[in-house]
């Protein structure tokens, strides 16, 4: 049989919904702590390939969810782009911050092949340790969300500095944002060859552009990232993630030629989703704190997007990441709803 998953990608309205969730490898699990814990740092833990495989194959392992995505960070790519990185804990990220010309010479997109080696064995490692029916799904950030922690050195509650720079040296910006969406293709096809079988693109940040910058650096790069990827691999769908960019996603999802789109908490099904071609595939987005709490409000958010994407080829998840407080047995209850359909 081959997977739910690719069949939904394929435009195929399976029901009940197959399940991934974002985050599912990460701290809420016990298992996933112990492991970190022998890695040291966080880097670490991203580019050794046996610990990597170990933890991506955790939440299959325990809830038998319809994909594994691998376990690494969007902000690898600037890492092996010869960008510094750093996570402080408590703190998230830290880079050192782009500014101007002369830090576009600072990016070394020769090296990314190499450095990048550990990940690729570690997708090759968890492709061997999943059954058929299990997709592997590749992923990178986008070059707009990755660039707005180049600029801001780190995460930012409102991304002042790169809205600035993307409106007032556009020029600047739209350098930065092609060496990154050229590196962001070959770093793609490496996990392709590897054994990824979809691939994401994590727009997190999407939604802070205006719509005409939306257009530019987020759609466009994402449209030449696509029809790259497609010319090399047709047969791997791509699933963008334009998380707060509201009501423009079925737009962006046409015109960069995507195969699926997700959609984040805030996203009304009831309006969104009449806004999205037939035939692309949706995903999302229950509230990652309806998880949190359980119970009758988990129980009631599950229901609620289950009846809105009934008919359509859907690939149920959260509107975010799952956050380090989610009760396990959550998530185990919320696997329950949604198979019972
Ligand atoms: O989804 C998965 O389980 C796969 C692995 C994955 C991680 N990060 C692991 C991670 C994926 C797909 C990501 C994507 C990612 N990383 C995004 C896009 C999605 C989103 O959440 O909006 C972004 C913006 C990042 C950048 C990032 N990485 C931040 C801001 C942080 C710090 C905040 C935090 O959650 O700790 C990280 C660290 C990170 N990435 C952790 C994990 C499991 C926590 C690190 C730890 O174990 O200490």
């Amino acid at each position: 049989m081959p997977s739910s998953v690719l069949r939904v990608l394929s435009g195929d309205a399976v029901w009940p919904p197959p399940l991934w969730l974002m985050r599912q490898a990460g701290r809420y699990l016990p298992e996933y702590r112990q492991v970190r814990a022998q890695a040291g740092d966080f880097i670490a833990l991203c580019t050794s390939p046996a610990l990597a495989a170990e933890v991506t194959l955790q939440p299959i392992r325990r809830y038998g969810f319809d994909a594994a995505i691998l376990f690494s960070d969007i902000l690898m790519l600037p890492w092996a782009l010869g960008w510094g990185l750093e996570y402080k804990d408590g703190e998230g990220p830290v880079l050192p911050r782009f500014e101007s010309e002369a830090d576009l010479a600072k990016l070394s997109p020769e090296r990314v092949a190499a450095a990048v080696g550990p990940i690729m064995e570690t997708v090759s490692l968890v492709r061997a340790g999943l059954s058929a029916e299990t997709a592997l799904i590749g992923f990178a950030g986008s070059p707009f969300t990755v660039a707005c922690y180049m600029v801001e050195g780190g995460g930012s509650k409102e991304f002042a500095r790169i809205r600035t720079m993307a409106q007032g040296r556009p020029e600047l910006f739209g350098r930065l944002i092609d060496v990154l969406a050229e590196s962001t293709v070959e770093y793609l096809s490496a996990q392709v060859r590897a054994g990824a079988q979809v691939l994401k693109l994590f727009d997190s940040w999407a939604g802070v552009l205006s719509p005409r910058l939306f257009e530019r650096f987020v759609t466009a790069p994402t449209a030449k990232i696509v029809a790259a990827l497609r010319a090399r691999h047709p047969e791997v769908p791509v699933i963008g993630f334009p998380r707060l960019g509201g009501l423009q996603a079925g737009a962006y999802a046409r015109a960069a030629g995507l195969q699926g789109v997700a959609f984040d908490t805030g996203a009304d099904l009831r309006v969104a989703l009449p806004l999205v071609d037939a035939g692309v595939a949706t995903q999302g987005n229950l509230d990652p704190m309806a998880l949190v709490a359980g119970g009758a409000a988990l129980e009631a958010e599950t229901r609620m997007v289950l009846d809105c994407v009934r008919g359509r080829p859907h690939i149920f998840n959260l509107g975010h990441g799952i956050v380090p407080q989610t009760p396990p047995e959550h998530v185990a209850e919320l696997v329950r709803l949604v198979r019972a359909g």
